[in-house]
């Protein structure tokens, strides 16, 4: 693919629908899952300029910190803590609104306001979560939800 990434005019669907075309034709071309990780929380956060996008990987009982764009980072989430590993070990996507309401957040940066986790998926098996933080309240709803789990399947 071109290495220049597109980002479309328009609205939040507008832009991940062609985010979506992009991801879809780096990964068909890579096995590698970090090369892709990496490339995927770099796409999506320039496409949006979020505070912070990137992968922790399920590492046995914890998860690890992956490939990610935005500033530094715990390095290391339990199961079932944090907005991150309640994705986990609820196996569902967690869209927080509002970190300071929801209890056993993990405050990486105290900058961060709202947060969408997403659980990446080998089978039947959690690999990963994506980890999407805002400097604003409330950004991520149904619409981030669906692309975003629709781009994890890419992985
Ligand atoms: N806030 C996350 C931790 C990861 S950082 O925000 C990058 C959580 O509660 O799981």
């Amino acid at each position: 693919m071109a290495e220049n990434l597109l980002i479309a005019e328009g609205g939040k669907e507008e832009k991940y629908a062609l985010l979506y075309k992009q991801i879809a034709s780096l990964t068909e071309g890579e096995s590698d899952q970090i090369a892709n990780m990496a490339n995927v929380a770099a796409m999506i956060h320039a496409t949006f300029g979020f505070w912070w996008t990137g992968f922790y990987r399920v590492m046995g009982e914890v998860l690890v910190l992956g490939p990610f764009q935005g500033p530094l980072a715990c390095s290391r989430i339990k199961y079932g803590r944090g907005v991150c590993g309640t994705a986990w070990k609820e196996q569902t996507t967690q869209v927080v609104p509002d970190v300071e309401l929801f209890p056993g957040h993990i405050a990486c940066s105290s900058l961060s306001r709202s947060e969408i986790v997403v659980p990446v998926w080998h089978g039947n098996e959690i690999v990963a979560v994506l980890d999407i933080d805002s400097e604003e309240l409330a950004t991520f709803d149904e619409v981030d939800k669906v692309w975003l789990e629709k781009i994890v399947a890419l992985l």
